[in-house]
């Protein structure tokens, strides 16, 4: 038994959470279970509570800096959890990571230039290239049995021809749930090298590599890579804190990294807030039982919802889950066009999952379902999803 009660269900309809409030803003109906964006429904660490009601009431609320002992906290996760020692130099504390992405494409690229994306992925990939006035390119992921690989032909061939500049990888991967081993994040390094491109590497969900796998931060695989590369971490994933809105870009090039920094300081953007650094710190810095017991039983909830999709003979498939807590499933074998699959979730098995629709290519007839609630919802959204397939 985890000494972490994953398994209490929370109340959060009408507390302005944008995965309750979802049917106000997408016209939906409330009597379903959101199991859409990715935020969980667990309460963060017990320390975070600590540091952040302890913060509150010294009730000073003034301009705050990242003093060293966040950059300790920070970088001491990253030595234990992935063997890796940043330069505190190296980081450029923002308010989210899309925030940071943005700024590093505006720093590392001109109008009109190229960013290579991996589809489907993480909509707002596409969303904020174009936002930015950057040309798109789409290097489509391969699903080969049940696992998505990269087509590194195809990979190559569009960096080459396409005058691709920037390389926007997302890893572990959002929605595909696959964990890039070393050797694939090499060969895509290495051909980003070869042509000139840099890479910006969101690890936003590095910290859920599941079922024995190992995640690898971008510029551990040396020296010349790291330079190559802008790398995104965040404690908000990992610990449920986007709410307070905070993450991390590490960028050991002082070219890129002054490049980007002024980027970031366009937008006036120089400082951290003050909750986000208090609750960062006692995160990194006392979370890691409380993340170990969560990784255990997010892998129970993939078992969990695989084996029900099973026994109920769905013809749903999720692929092969490395890490996140998202799964991706496989409904093309129910033949039904995007808007009928979403209209059967909705209102007959009444879940709201995303769309695979929104993820770009390769995401027609796929759905994302949110994983980290506790067993008893996912149990339940099984059930319903059984009743809505009895009800045919
Ligand atoms: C791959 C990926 N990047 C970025 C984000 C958003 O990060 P932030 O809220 O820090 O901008 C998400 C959120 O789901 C994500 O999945």
């Amino acid at each position: 038994m985890s000494a972490f009660d994953f398994d209490r269900e929370i109340d959060r309809y009408g507390t302005g959470s944008i995965k309750y409030g979802f049917h106000k803003t997408y016209g939906k109906p409330q009597d379903v279970i959101p199991l859409w964006v990715a935020d969980m429904d667990f309460q963060s660490p017990p320390e975070v509570h600590e540091a952040l009601t302890q913060y509150a009431k010294d009730g000073v609320f003034g301009y705050t800096y990242a003093l060293p002992e966040y950059h300790e906290a920070v970088g001491g996760w990253m030595e234990r959890r992935f063997g890796w020692c940043p330069d505190p130099e190296w980081d450029q504390t923002i308010p989210g990571v899309m925030f940071g992405v943005a700024a590093a494409i505006r720093a590392l690229t001109k109008e009109g230039e190229t960013v290579l994306i991996q589809q489907p992925v993480y909509p707002p990939f596409q969303e904020i290239i174009a936002s930015n006035r950057r040309k798109l390119a789409v290097n489509e992921l391969v699903l080969k049995d049940g696992r998505y690989e990269i087509d590194f032909e195809a990979f190559e061939r569009q960096i080459s021809r396409e005058n691709v500049r920037v390389f926007l990888l997302c890893s572990p991967h959002n929605p595909v749930a696959r964990i890039w081993t070393e050797a694939e994040l090499r060969r895509m390094g290495e051909l980003c090298l070869k042509y000139g491109v840099r890479i910006i590497s969101d690890e936003i969900h590095a910290d859920f590599a599941l079922f024995g796998n190992r995640q690898i931060l971008f510029p551990t695989l040396g020296e010349e890579l790291a330079r190559n590369c802008v790398l995104c971490t965040s404690p908000s994933k990992t610990f449920n804190l986007m709410g307070l809105q905070t993450a991390n870009m590490w960028i050991p090039d002082p070219e890129i990294r002054a490049a980007v920094v002024k980027e970031c300081q366009r937008s006036f953007w120089f400082g951290i807030n003050a909750m986000a650094l208090t609750a960062s710190a006692a995160a990194y810095r006392h979370g890691e039982e409380w993340l170990d017991a969560l990784c255990v039983y997010l892998e129970e909830n993939v078992r969990l919802v695989t084996r029900r999709l099973a026994e109920m003979n769905s013809g749903i498939q999720p692929v092969t889950h490395d890490g996140t807590y998202l799964m991706w499933l496989d409904c093309r074998s129910l033949g039904m066009s995007s808007g009928k699959l979403d209209a059967f979730f909705t209102e007959k098995a009444k879940l709201w999952l995303y769309p695979g629709v929104l993820f770009g290519a390769g995401g027609p007839g796929f759905f994302r379902m949110n994983i980290g609630a506790p067993h008893s919802v996912l149990a339940r959204a099984m059930d319903q999803l059984e009743s809505a397939f009895r009800m045919g």
